[in-house]
Protein backbone atom coordinates (compact mmCIF):
# COMPACT_ATOMS: atom_id res chain seq x y z
CA UNK A 1 0.00 0.00 0.00
CA UNK A 2 1.47 3.35 -1.00
CA UNK A 3 0.89 6.16 1.53
CA UNK A 4 -1.67 7.68 -0.73
CA UNK A 5 -3.31 4.83 -0.71
CA UNK A 6 -4.66 5.89 3.26
CA UNK A 7 -4.57 9.94 3.36
CA UNK A 8 -4.83 11.37 6.48
CA UNK A 9 -8.53 12.12 6.62
CA UNK A 10 -9.45 8.39 6.58
CA UNK A 11 -6.94 7.69 9.28
CA UNK A 12 -8.72 10.09 11.48
CA UNK A 13 -11.93 8.68 10.20
CA UNK A 14 -12.02 4.91 12.74
CA UNK A 15 -11.67 7.28 15.56
CA UNK A 16 -14.39 9.24 14.63
CA UNK A 17 -16.52 6.10 14.15
CA UNK A 18 -15.44 4.45 17.32
CA UNK A 19 -15.92 8.01 19.29
CA UNK A 20 -20.15 7.64 17.80
CA UNK A 21 -20.16 4.10 18.90
CA UNK A 22 -18.99 5.56 22.47
CA UNK A 23 -21.68 8.10 22.52
CA UNK A 24 -24.03 5.48 21.07
CA UNK A 25 -22.90 3.61 24.78
CA UNK A 26 -24.52 6.87 26.34
CA UNK A 27 -27.84 6.18 24.77
CA UNK A 28 -27.99 2.54 26.20
CA UNK A 29 -26.28 2.00 28.86
CA UNK A 30 -26.40 5.51 30.47
CA UNK A 31 -24.53 6.88 33.06
CA UNK A 32 -26.59 4.48 35.54
CA UNK A 33 -25.02 1.61 37.51
CA UNK A 34 -21.68 2.01 38.56
CA UNK A 35 -20.44 -1.55 39.68
CA UNK A 36 -20.86 -2.90 43.06
CA UNK A 37 -17.18 -1.60 44.10
CA UNK A 38 -16.25 1.58 45.43
CA UNK A 39 -15.98 5.48 44.24
CA UNK A 40 -18.51 7.53 44.73
CA UNK A 41 -19.12 9.88 41.13
CA UNK A 42 -15.77 12.14 40.50
CA UNK A 43 -15.90 15.29 42.19
CA UNK A 44 -14.53 18.63 40.96
CA UNK A 45 -10.69 18.70 40.59
CA UNK A 46 -9.36 21.08 38.10
CA UNK A 47 -10.09 24.37 38.81
CA UNK A 48 -9.92 26.78 35.93
CA UNK A 49 -11.66 28.75 33.19
CA UNK A 50 -12.31 28.16 29.19
CA UNK A 51 -10.08 30.60 27.05
CA UNK A 52 -12.71 32.30 24.32
CA UNK A 53 -10.84 30.91 21.42
CA UNK A 54 -8.27 28.94 21.68
CA UNK A 55 -9.47 25.07 20.87
CA UNK A 56 -7.05 22.31 22.74
CA UNK A 57 -6.15 25.04 25.44
CA UNK A 58 -7.56 25.19 29.11
CA UNK A 59 -5.69 26.84 31.35
CA UNK A 60 -6.45 25.17 34.72
CA UNK A 61 -5.24 27.32 38.33
CA UNK A 62 -4.76 23.92 40.47
CA UNK A 63 -3.52 23.88 44.11
CA UNK A 64 -6.83 21.81 44.82
CA UNK A 65 -6.58 19.59 48.03
CA UNK A 66 -4.74 16.51 47.85
CA UNK A 67 -7.08 13.96 45.87
CA UNK A 68 -7.16 10.50 47.51
CA UNK A 69 -7.89 7.69 45.13
CA UNK A 70 -10.85 5.44 45.73
CA UNK A 71 -10.31 2.19 46.48
CA UNK A 72 -12.24 -0.59 45.24
CA UNK A 73 -13.71 -2.69 47.67
CA UNK A 74 -13.27 -6.17 48.32
CA UNK A 75 -15.90 -9.06 49.17
CA UNK A 76 -13.90 -11.15 49.81
CA UNK A 77 -12.36 -13.09 53.41
CA UNK A 78 -8.09 -13.01 53.77
CA UNK A 79 -6.68 -14.22 51.36
CA UNK A 80 -8.50 -13.93 48.45
CA UNK A 81 -9.68 -10.74 46.97
CA UNK A 82 -13.31 -10.09 44.95
CA UNK A 83 -13.89 -6.49 43.18
CA UNK A 84 -16.55 -5.58 40.58
CA UNK A 85 -14.80 -2.99 37.61
CA UNK A 86 -17.56 -1.19 35.48
CA UNK A 87 -16.70 0.41 32.75
CA UNK A 88 -19.02 2.74 31.31
CA UNK A 89 -19.35 6.95 30.37
CA UNK A 90 -19.36 8.95 33.07
CA UNK A 91 -19.47 13.08 33.45
CA UNK A 92 -16.78 14.81 35.48
CA UNK A 93 -16.05 18.27 36.35
CA UNK A 94 -12.38 19.36 35.28
CA UNK A 95 -13.63 22.68 35.33
CA UNK A 96 -16.34 23.95 37.27
CA UNK A 97 -19.93 23.94 35.64
CA UNK A 98 -18.11 22.49 32.70
CA UNK A 99 -19.67 18.12 32.74
CA UNK A 100 -16.88 16.68 30.56
CA UNK A 101 -17.73 13.27 29.28
CA UNK A 102 -15.26 10.71 29.96
CA UNK A 103 -14.74 7.08 30.33
CA UNK A 104 -14.60 5.69 33.97
CA UNK A 105 -14.45 2.70 35.80
CA UNK A 106 -16.66 2.86 39.04
CA UNK A 107 -17.32 5.95 37.71
CA UNK A 108 -13.95 7.68 37.94
CA UNK A 109 -10.69 8.27 36.56
CA UNK A 110 -8.47 7.22 37.41
CA UNK A 111 -10.02 4.05 38.51
CA UNK A 112 -10.33 2.24 42.16
CA UNK A 113 -7.19 1.47 43.53
CA UNK A 114 -7.33 -2.11 43.71
CA UNK A 115 -5.32 -3.22 46.89
CA UNK A 116 -4.01 -6.33 47.22
CA UNK A 117 -1.38 -8.71 49.41
CA UNK A 118 1.14 -10.89 47.80
CA UNK A 119 -0.61 -14.41 47.42
CA UNK A 120 -4.52 -13.39 47.50
CA UNK A 121 -6.29 -15.38 44.77
CA UNK A 122 -7.90 -12.29 42.48
CA UNK A 123 -11.66 -12.03 41.15
CA UNK A 124 -12.55 -8.92 39.42
CA UNK A 125 -15.90 -9.38 37.94
CA UNK A 126 -15.56 -6.76 34.74
CA UNK A 127 -18.51 -5.39 33.03
CA UNK A 128 -18.35 -3.58 29.77
CA UNK A 129 -20.79 -0.49 29.54
CA UNK A 130 -18.54 1.42 26.96
CA UNK A 131 -20.43 0.31 24.01
CA UNK A 132 -17.71 -1.51 22.31
CA UNK A 133 -15.42 -3.96 23.08
CA UNK A 134 -12.97 -3.70 25.65
CA UNK A 135 -10.61 -5.82 28.23
CA UNK A 136 -8.50 -5.65 31.09
CA UNK A 137 -4.76 -6.05 31.37
CA UNK A 138 -3.04 -6.23 34.58
CA UNK A 139 -0.23 -4.76 33.44
CA UNK A 140 2.98 -5.97 34.93
CA UNK A 141 1.49 -8.69 37.02
CA UNK A 142 2.49 -12.66 36.46
CA UNK A 143 -0.79 -13.32 35.68
CA UNK A 144 -2.09 -16.63 32.93
CA UNK A 145 -1.96 -15.63 29.38
CA UNK A 146 -5.78 -16.62 29.33
CA UNK A 147 -6.46 -13.94 32.47
CA UNK A 148 -4.63 -10.93 30.79
CA UNK A 149 -6.88 -9.12 28.70
CA UNK A 150 -5.24 -9.60 25.54
CA UNK A 151 -6.72 -7.74 22.48
CA UNK A 152 -7.38 -11.59 20.93
CA UNK A 153 -9.65 -11.85 24.01
CA UNK A 154 -12.04 -9.48 23.89
CA UNK A 155 -14.80 -8.59 26.26
CA UNK A 156 -18.25 -7.14 23.87
CA UNK A 157 -20.15 -4.49 24.78
CA UNK A 158 -22.58 -4.81 27.07
CA UNK A 159 -20.56 -8.22 28.31
CA UNK A 160 -18.94 -9.42 31.76
CA UNK A 161 -16.10 -11.17 32.30
CA UNK A 162 -14.82 -12.32 35.31
CA UNK A 163 -10.68 -12.06 35.79
CA UNK A 164 -9.21 -15.02 38.29
CA UNK A 165 -5.66 -15.13 38.67
CA UNK A 166 -3.41 -15.43 42.03
CA UNK A 167 -0.70 -13.43 42.88
CA UNK A 168 2.32 -15.31 43.23
CA UNK A 169 4.43 -14.67 46.17
CA UNK A 170 7.57 -12.31 45.63
CA UNK A 171 5.28 -10.09 43.04
CA UNK A 172 4.78 -6.99 45.43
CA UNK A 173 4.36 -3.74 43.86
CA UNK A 174 2.85 -1.38 42.21
CA UNK A 175 1.40 -2.45 39.05
CA UNK A 176 -1.98 -0.64 37.14
CA UNK A 177 -4.80 -1.91 35.19
CA UNK A 178 -6.23 -0.33 31.87
CA UNK A 179 -7.99 -1.71 28.78
CA UNK A 180 -6.20 -3.57 26.03
CA UNK A 181 -8.69 -4.06 22.86
CA UNK A 182 -7.52 -3.63 18.98
CA UNK A 183 -7.18 -0.41 17.97
CA UNK A 184 -9.26 1.49 20.72
CA UNK A 185 -6.34 1.30 23.40
CA UNK A 186 -4.88 4.55 23.11
CA UNK A 187 -8.81 6.36 22.98
CA UNK A 188 -9.76 4.54 25.61
CA UNK A 189 -6.66 5.25 27.86
CA UNK A 190 -6.74 9.10 26.84
CA UNK A 191 -10.67 9.11 28.03
CA UNK A 192 -9.92 7.69 31.11
CA UNK A 193 -9.60 4.10 31.67
CA UNK A 194 -6.84 3.34 34.08
CA UNK A 195 -6.26 2.39 37.34
CA UNK A 196 -3.63 1.81 39.89
CA UNK A 197 -3.02 -1.98 41.47
CA UNK A 198 -1.33 -2.60 44.29
CA UNK A 199 0.46 -5.59 45.79
CA UNK A 200 1.38 -5.82 49.39
CA UNK A 201 4.10 -7.79 50.35
CA UNK A 202 4.23 -9.71 54.13
CA UNK A 203 7.55 -8.08 54.98
CA UNK A 204 7.40 -5.40 53.30
CA UNK A 205 10.50 -3.37 54.28
CA UNK A 206 8.55 0.08 54.06
CA UNK A 207 5.32 -0.64 55.81
CA UNK A 208 6.03 1.71 58.54
CA UNK A 209 5.87 5.10 56.18
CA UNK A 210 3.12 6.84 55.11
CA UNK A 211 2.38 5.99 51.60
CA UNK A 212 1.24 8.98 48.96
CA UNK A 213 -0.55 7.50 45.64
CA UNK A 214 0.94 9.48 42.39
CA UNK A 215 -1.55 8.61 39.62
CA UNK A 216 -0.17 10.47 36.42
CA UNK A 217 -2.47 11.16 33.50
CA UNK A 218 -2.61 13.76 31.24
CA UNK A 219 -5.75 15.45 29.17
CA UNK A 220 -6.64 17.66 26.39
CA UNK A 221 -9.70 19.41 26.76
CA UNK A 222 -10.82 21.00 23.64
CA UNK A 223 -12.54 24.57 23.91
CA UNK A 224 -15.68 23.19 24.86
CA UNK A 225 -14.19 21.20 27.82
CA UNK A 226 -14.36 18.15 26.12
CA UNK A 227 -12.05 15.55 25.79
CA UNK A 228 -10.63 16.01 22.28
CA UNK A 229 -9.43 13.35 19.74
CA UNK A 230 -6.12 12.65 18.32
CA UNK A 231 -4.81 14.49 15.82
CA UNK A 232 -2.92 13.22 12.62
CA UNK A 233 -0.24 14.41 14.62
CA UNK A 234 -0.61 12.28 17.67
CA UNK A 235 -0.52 9.27 15.85
CA UNK A 236 3.21 9.50 14.96
CA UNK A 237 3.99 11.64 17.98
CA UNK A 238 2.15 9.79 20.15
CA UNK A 239 -0.60 11.65 22.07
CA UNK A 240 0.23 14.34 25.12
CA UNK A 241 -2.48 15.70 26.69
CA UNK A 242 -2.48 19.56 27.38
CA UNK A 243 -2.83 19.12 31.15
CA UNK A 244 -0.87 16.84 33.07
CA UNK A 245 -2.97 15.44 36.37
CA UNK A 246 -1.96 13.59 39.77
CA UNK A 247 -4.76 11.28 41.23
CA UNK A 248 -6.74 13.30 38.53
CA UNK A 249 -6.22 16.53 40.05
CA UNK A 250 -4.61 19.47 38.29
CA UNK A 251 -1.29 20.97 40.70
CA UNK A 252 -2.95 19.74 44.03
CA UNK A 253 -1.54 20.75 46.76
CA UNK A 254 -1.08 19.22 50.74
CA UNK A 255 0.40 19.24 54.03
CA UNK A 256 2.81 17.24 55.98
CA UNK A 257 4.47 17.34 58.83
CA UNK A 258 7.76 18.57 58.89
CA UNK A 259 10.54 15.82 58.54
CA UNK A 260 7.88 13.36 57.48
CA UNK A 261 9.38 10.18 55.30
CA UNK A 262 6.87 8.92 53.00
CA UNK A 263 6.86 6.41 50.35
CA UNK A 264 5.13 7.29 47.15
CA UNK A 265 3.91 5.27 44.58
CA UNK A 266 4.64 6.97 41.48
CA UNK A 267 2.93 5.89 37.85
CA UNK A 268 3.23 7.17 34.72
CA UNK A 269 0.05 6.38 33.00
CA UNK A 270 0.24 8.49 30.11
CA UNK A 271 -0.74 7.93 26.88
CA UNK A 272 2.99 9.05 25.09
CA UNK A 273 4.79 11.84 28.07
CA UNK A 274 8.18 10.87 29.80
CA UNK A 275 7.90 12.04 33.08
CA UNK A 276 11.46 13.20 33.89
CA UNK A 277 10.70 13.44 37.47
CA UNK A 278 12.80 16.02 39.77
CA UNK A 279 11.98 17.88 43.83
CA UNK A 280 13.20 21.07 43.98
CA UNK A 281 16.19 21.20 46.01
CA UNK A 282 15.50 17.74 47.19
CA UNK A 283 16.47 13.96 46.21
CA UNK A 284 14.45 11.07 46.22
CA UNK A 285 15.78 7.33 46.92
CA UNK A 286 14.71 4.53 44.27
CA UNK A 287 13.75 1.40 46.24
CA UNK A 288 11.32 -0.01 43.17
CA UNK A 289 10.94 0.12 39.71
CA UNK A 290 7.91 -0.92 37.97
CA UNK A 291 6.86 -3.79 40.19
CA UNK A 292 10.26 -4.55 41.44
CA UNK A 293 11.98 -4.16 44.61
CA UNK A 294 15.90 -2.51 43.83
CA UNK A 295 18.57 -4.59 45.25
CA UNK A 296 20.53 -1.25 45.89
CA UNK A 297 18.25 1.29 46.33
CA UNK A 298 19.44 4.31 44.61
CA UNK A 299 19.21 8.13 45.65
CA UNK A 300 18.75 10.30 42.78
CA UNK A 301 18.18 13.74 42.00
CA UNK A 302 15.80 12.99 38.66
CA UNK A 303 14.14 9.45 37.24
CA UNK A 304 12.57 9.25 33.69
CA UNK A 305 9.59 7.37 33.46
CA UNK A 306 8.39 6.20 30.23
CA UNK A 307 4.77 5.82 29.55
CA UNK A 308 3.61 2.63 31.78
CA UNK A 309 6.31 2.80 34.14
CA UNK A 310 5.66 3.41 37.75
CA UNK A 311 8.31 3.58 40.58
CA UNK A 312 8.74 3.75 44.62
CA UNK A 313 10.47 6.65 45.87
CA UNK A 314 10.84 7.53 49.72
CA UNK A 315 11.01 10.83 50.34
CA UNK A 316 11.72 12.98 53.31
CA UNK A 317 9.81 16.38 53.84
CA UNK A 318 11.80 19.66 54.87
CA UNK A 319 12.46 19.39 58.36
CA UNK A 320 11.40 23.18 59.03
CA UNK A 321 7.75 24.54 58.68
CA UNK A 322 6.27 26.64 56.47
CA UNK A 323 8.47 24.95 54.09
CA UNK A 324 7.73 23.21 49.99
CA UNK A 325 8.13 20.46 48.23
CA UNK A 326 7.83 20.51 44.86
CA UNK A 327 7.39 17.35 42.55
CA UNK A 328 8.03 18.73 38.80
CA UNK A 329 8.66 17.11 35.59
CA UNK A 330 11.77 18.39 33.63
CA UNK A 331 11.80 19.02 29.89
CA UNK A 332 12.67 15.63 27.93
CA UNK A 333 13.43 15.62 24.07
CA UNK A 334 12.21 12.09 22.75
CA UNK A 335 13.28 12.42 19.58
CA UNK A 336 14.42 14.75 16.61
CA UNK A 337 11.14 15.47 14.93
CA UNK A 338 8.99 15.15 18.63
CA UNK A 339 8.03 18.07 20.01
CA UNK A 340 10.14 18.66 23.24
CA UNK A 341 7.70 17.87 26.46
CA UNK A 342 7.97 20.81 28.46
CA UNK A 343 8.57 21.13 31.75
CA UNK A 344 5.24 20.88 34.34
CA UNK A 345 4.49 21.25 38.05
CA UNK A 346 3.02 18.27 39.20
CA UNK A 347 1.79 19.12 43.00
CA UNK A 348 3.01 20.68 46.04
CA UNK A 349 3.85 19.63 49.88
CA UNK A 350 4.16 22.20 52.40
CA UNK A 351 5.23 21.37 56.18
CA UNK A 352 3.14 22.51 59.20
CA UNK A 353 3.97 23.96 61.93
CA UNK A 354 3.74 20.34 64.27
CA UNK A 355 7.04 19.04 65.63
CA UNK A 356 9.86 17.66 63.46
CA UNK A 357 9.23 14.14 62.70
CA UNK A 358 12.69 12.44 63.28
CA UNK A 359 14.40 10.84 60.10
CA UNK A 360 13.90 7.10 59.94
CA UNK A 361 16.43 4.74 59.17
CA UNK A 362 16.10 3.15 55.34
CA UNK A 363 17.74 -0.17 54.48
CA UNK A 364 20.56 0.77 51.90
CA UNK A 365 20.09 -3.44 50.77
CA UNK A 366 16.76 -4.82 49.47
CA UNK A 367 15.51 -8.15 49.10
CA UNK A 368 15.11 -8.87 44.92
CA UNK A 369 12.67 -10.75 43.69
CA UNK A 370 14.55 -12.81 41.14
CA UNK A 371 17.67 -13.80 40.17
CA UNK A 372 17.91 -14.90 36.62
CA UNK A 373 21.35 -16.64 35.37
CA UNK A 374 23.84 -14.81 33.79
CA UNK A 375 26.44 -15.90 30.75
CA UNK A 376 23.12 -16.96 28.50
CA UNK A 377 23.95 -16.87 24.96
CA UNK A 378 21.54 -14.17 22.80
CA UNK A 379 18.54 -15.97 21.88
CA UNK A 380 16.18 -12.84 20.07
CA UNK A 381 16.87 -9.60 18.68
CA UNK A 382 14.29 -7.83 17.94
CA UNK A 383 14.34 -4.41 16.23
CA UNK A 384 12.30 -1.11 16.60
CA UNK A 385 11.31 1.12 13.54
CA UNK A 386 9.36 3.96 13.27
CA UNK A 387 10.78 4.82 9.56
CA UNK A 388 8.48 2.54 7.49
CA UNK A 389 6.31 3.23 4.68
CA UNK A 390 4.43 5.78 6.33
CA UNK A 391 6.94 8.46 6.68
CA UNK A 392 4.97 10.69 4.52
CA UNK A 393 3.05 11.97 7.00
CA UNK A 394 5.85 12.84 9.24
CA UNK A 395 7.48 14.47 6.18
CA UNK A 396 4.60 16.77 5.61
CA UNK A 397 3.63 15.20 2.36
CA UNK A 398 -0.07 14.17 3.48
CA UNK A 399 -0.48 9.84 3.74
CA UNK A 400 -0.90 7.59 6.69
CA UNK A 401 1.48 6.02 9.21
CA UNK A 402 0.13 2.71 8.84
CA UNK A 403 2.84 0.50 8.70
CA UNK A 404 5.67 3.02 9.85
CA UNK A 405 5.19 1.38 13.63
CA UNK A 406 7.43 -2.29 13.46
CA UNK A 407 8.67 -4.70 14.86
CA UNK A 408 11.32 -6.97 13.01
CA UNK A 409 9.89 -5.26 10.27
CA UNK A 410 6.31 -6.02 10.35
CA UNK A 411 2.82 -4.84 11.62
CA UNK A 412 1.05 -6.25 14.94
CA UNK A 413 -0.56 -9.74 13.52
CA UNK A 414 -2.96 -11.45 15.95
CA UNK A 415 -2.62 -14.58 14.29
CA UNK A 416 1.27 -14.77 13.81
CA UNK A 417 3.86 -15.92 16.35
CA UNK A 418 6.71 -13.54 16.56
CA UNK A 419 9.07 -15.21 19.28
CA UNK A 420 8.86 -18.65 20.60
CA UNK A 421 10.14 -19.67 24.13
CA UNK A 422 9.95 -21.96 26.57
CA UNK A 423 8.12 -21.48 29.96
CA UNK A 424 10.36 -21.39 32.58
CA UNK A 425 13.27 -21.15 30.53
CA UNK A 426 15.65 -18.10 31.01
CA UNK A 427 16.78 -16.09 27.82
CA UNK A 428 19.21 -13.31 26.60
CA UNK A 429 17.47 -10.91 24.24
CA UNK A 430 19.30 -7.96 22.01
CA UNK A 431 16.93 -4.98 21.48
CA UNK A 432 17.73 -2.21 19.13
CA UNK A 433 15.77 1.08 18.38
CA UNK A 434 16.42 1.46 14.70
CA UNK A 435 13.75 4.24 14.62
CA UNK A 436 14.44 8.22 14.96
CA UNK A 437 12.03 8.86 18.10
CA UNK A 438 12.20 6.72 21.77
CA UNK A 439 10.15 3.74 21.86
CA UNK A 440 9.36 2.09 25.00
CA UNK A 441 8.97 -1.64 25.06
CA UNK A 442 6.59 -3.73 27.34
CA UNK A 443 6.71 -7.21 27.46
CA UNK A 444 3.34 -8.77 29.24
CA UNK A 445 3.17 -11.59 32.10
CA UNK A 446 6.74 -10.67 33.78
CA UNK A 447 9.66 -8.83 34.70
CA UNK A 448 12.76 -8.38 32.67
CA UNK A 449 15.98 -7.83 33.83
CA UNK A 450 18.25 -4.03 31.83
CA UNK A 451 21.85 -6.08 31.81
CA UNK A 452 23.37 -4.19 29.28
CA UNK A 453 23.06 -0.90 27.14
CA UNK A 454 25.36 1.19 24.27
CA UNK A 455 24.52 4.49 26.34
CA UNK A 456 27.47 6.36 27.70
CA UNK A 457 25.77 6.86 30.69
CA UNK A 458 23.99 3.83 31.39
CA UNK A 459 26.58 2.67 34.50
CA UNK A 460 24.80 5.48 36.83
CA UNK A 461 21.52 4.59 35.70
CA UNK A 462 19.73 2.97 38.47
CA UNK A 463 17.38 1.09 35.67
CA UNK A 464 20.67 -1.01 35.19
CA UNK A 465 20.35 -4.75 36.15
CA UNK A 466 16.58 -3.51 37.48
CA UNK A 467 13.91 -5.63 36.22
CA UNK A 468 11.12 -3.45 35.04
CA UNK A 469 8.16 -4.48 32.34
CA UNK A 470 8.82 -1.33 30.23
CA UNK A 471 12.45 -0.09 29.37
CA UNK A 472 12.70 2.76 27.07
CA UNK A 473 15.31 2.92 24.28
CA UNK A 474 16.68 5.82 23.01
CA UNK A 475 16.91 6.38 18.69
CA UNK A 476 20.08 3.90 18.17
CA UNK A 477 19.90 2.42 21.73
CA UNK A 478 21.00 -1.34 21.84
CA UNK A 479 20.23 -3.10 24.95
CA UNK A 480 20.41 -6.43 26.64
CA UNK A 481 17.59 -8.30 28.77
CA UNK A 482 17.60 -11.06 30.57
CA UNK A 483 13.88 -13.00 31.00
CA UNK A 484 11.86 -15.95 31.81
CA UNK A 485 8.77 -16.05 31.69
CA UNK A 486 7.07 -18.75 34.21
CA UNK A 487 3.68 -19.87 32.58
CA UNK A 488 2.96 -21.25 28.98
CA UNK A 489 0.69 -18.92 26.74
CA UNK A 490 0.64 -16.32 23.94
CA UNK A 491 2.05 -12.78 24.90
CA UNK A 492 1.98 -9.57 24.02
CA UNK A 493 5.17 -7.43 23.47
CA UNK A 494 4.60 -3.87 22.30
CA UNK A 495 5.91 -0.23 22.35
CA UNK A 496 3.50 1.50 25.19
CA UNK A 497 3.16 4.84 23.38
CA UNK A 498 -0.10 3.42 22.71
CA UNK A 499 -0.54 5.15 18.86
CA UNK A 500 2.35 3.21 18.37
CA UNK A 501 1.03 0.12 19.77
CA UNK A 502 -2.45 0.56 18.07
CA UNK A 503 -1.01 0.84 14.84
CA UNK A 504 1.19 -1.95 14.75
CA UNK A 505 4.52 -1.99 16.97
CA UNK A 506 3.50 -4.86 18.99
CA UNK A 507 3.59 -8.60 18.86
CA UNK A 508 2.85 -11.63 20.07
CA UNK A 509 5.16 -14.08 21.84
CA UNK A 510 4.24 -17.77 22.29
CA UNK A 511 5.24 -19.39 25.78
CA UNK A 512 5.26 -23.05 25.15
CA UNK A 513 4.83 -25.38 27.84
CU1 LIG B 1 0.30 -1.38 29.78
CU2 LIG B 1 0.41 -4.14 26.95
O1 LIG B 1 0.02 -2.55 28.14
CU1 LIG C 1 6.80 3.74 20.06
Amino acid sequence: MSSFDNPVAAQEQPDQIRRRLVFAGLATAGLASCGGGASSMHTATVVGVLPAADPGQVLATGGGKWPTLAVLTNNAATGSFVGTLTAALATVNFIPNVATQILAYNGGTPGPVIDTYEGDSIQINFRNQLGQDSTVHWHGLPVPASQDGNPMDPVAAGAKRDYTFTLPVGSAGSYWYHPHPHDTTPEQIYRGLAGAFIVRGRNDPFAHLPERMVFITDIRLDASGQIAANTAQDLVNGREGNQVLVNGSYQPVDTVAPGTTERWRIFDATNARYTRLALDGSSMLVVALDGCTLASPRTVTELLLAPGQRADVIVRAPQSSNQKLVLRTLVYARGAMVPVSPAVRLFELSTNASTTVPAVALPNALASPVSLPAGLAVTQSVVLSDMGMGMGMAMGMGGSSQGRFTINGKVFDPGRDDITMKAGVAEEWLIQNAGMMDHPLQIHGTSFQLVASNRADIASDPRLNAFMDVVNLVSGEQIRIRLRIETPGRRMFHCHILEHEAQGMMGIINVLA
